[in-house]
């Protein structure tokens, strides 16, 4: 055999004798969604060991986290699933995650994430999670083409977008395209509180919990324009699933949507160019601000020693710099890593990138109540039920919502 084949299969065959397999938790499912999480996949492959997918379908992630603890209680975890936030902590507690300080050290992590990323990746000073990306949520998305149509102009103010709203109305077009599932409800109220309230008043009322902020006439007002909105959605709402929703605007059935930035790999999966066929502002109001949700996979304590170093070889090309602008090309957020190039994505990333270095400045970069970045899970749950219950009723006003909205809040 010629010396240098010799040599490949040798490094072959050692590849082999140490491939390990990582199964890995996802909800990421949707088209945009599906292609970030097949950017991961061959990025750990790229390193010889295999992959065993554990997709749970399900936007927002509820249905994943359920399946996951009976798995965990089970005494089956996967090797990494996808954790977020204050839910880190709340796993390493119950003993159940790998330290990955091995390869954190080696490749210093902690010089290449921003603070607000790393602290919540670690458990009393250890990694126990690495991050993907970091997606904007306080976005609105326009059909470019029906706002053109009906010489309509990105709306800045909530006032500007009701107006907008009415005259798509009078066109026969629906002007808010929306997905009735309780997280979706919280994505949108979570917008209109920071538009309405500003960040300090987020702060208070959805991060901090304040009683006081939570029963304010502020909150009042911000209730109240939320459930405006509703006759700007179709009767076909209730139980949509978000990537639908988006589909919705992307044809020019509906004109508008807020969600967060996985809506735009939808968008650019259907082939669609930012700023030609759609375009992206911040939601009305919250231009100054950032509602952020990071999404991370929190590594499993594992008995084989293969997997186990399989699992530390995918949080190691996670990091890679290669890894981070592929993945978030296709999954609409940005790197969560530092210093990254962004010569290669869109002008809502450049703006999302630009916005994440201000906001944190500024003190107006605010984690998402919706998904899992702000309040422990309990507190959340209650509160996505209280805002859906009052989307759904005809009868609740904004002071009974306000009521039951404090009384979630204090779940434990
Ligand atoms: C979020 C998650 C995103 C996105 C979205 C819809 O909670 O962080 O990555 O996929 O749900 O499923």
């Amino acid at each position: 055999m010629a010396p240098l084949l010799t040599a490949l299969s040798l490094s072959l065959a050692a590849q082999l004798a140490t491939a390990g397999e990582v199964e890995v938790l996802h909800w990421w499912t949707s088209g945009g969604e599906a292609k970030a999480a097949q950017a991961l996949k061959a990025s750990l492959q790229a390193k010889g060991h295999s992959w065993k997918d554990f997709a749970v379908a399900g936007g927002g992630g509820d249905s994943a986290m359920t399946v996951l603890k009976s798995r965990v209680v089970s005494g089956n975890a996967p090797a990494a699933a996808q954790i977020k936030g204050p839910s880190i902590q709340d796993w390493a507690r119950e003993g159940v995650l790998a330290s990955i300080d091995e390869v954190a050290r080696a490749d210093k992590w902690d010089e290449l994430l921003p603070k607000v990323v790393s602290e919540q990746m670690k458990y009393r000073g250890s990694y126990v999670a690495v991050p993907v990306n970091v997606h904007r949520v306080n976005w609105l998305w326009i059909n470019a083409d029906v706002f053109k149509r009906a010489g309509l102009k990105p709306p800045l103010s909530w006032d500007d977008f009701f107006s907008a709203a009415d005259a798509l109305k009078k066109l026969g077009i629906t002007p808010l395209a929306h997905g009735g599932q309780n997280w979706q409800d919280l994505t949108l109220f979570e917008a209109v509180v920071l538009g309405v309230g500003g960040a300090d008043f987020y702060a208070k009322a959805l991060v901090q919990l304040d009683q006081s902020s939570l029963t304010s006439d502020t909150m009042e007002r911000a209730l109240a324009t939320f459930k405006r909105l509703k006759p700007y959605t179709d009767k076909n709402a209730p139980g949509r699933d978000w990537n639908l929703a988006t589909a919705m605007v992307i044809k020019g059935e509906a004109a508008m949507q807020i969600m967060g930035d996985w809506a735009k790999g939808e968008f650019v999966a259907a082939g669609k160019q930012p700023g030609k066929d759609f375009l992206c502002v911040a939601a009305p109001g919250s231009a100054k601000s950032f509602s952020y949700n990071i999404d991370s996979f929190a590594m499993f304590k594992l008995k084989n020693e293969a997997n186990s170093r399989a699992q530390k070889d995918l949080a190691a090309a996670i990091m890679a710099p290669e890894f981070q602008e592929l993945f978030n090309l296709n999954k609409g957020s940005i790197p969560a890593r530092l210093g990254m190039k962004m010569d290669r994505f869109d002008d809502c990333a450049k703006t999302s990138a630009q916005d994440f270095a201000s906001s944190a400045k500024a003190g107006s970069l605010l984690p998402s109540i919706a998904h899992g970045m702000a309040v422990p899970s309990a507190a959340e749950g209650a509160i996505k039920d209280a805002i859906s219950q009052y989307w759904n009723s005809d009868r609740l006003s904004a002071r009974d919502a306000m009521k039951k909205l404090a009384a979630a809040a204090r779940s434990k």
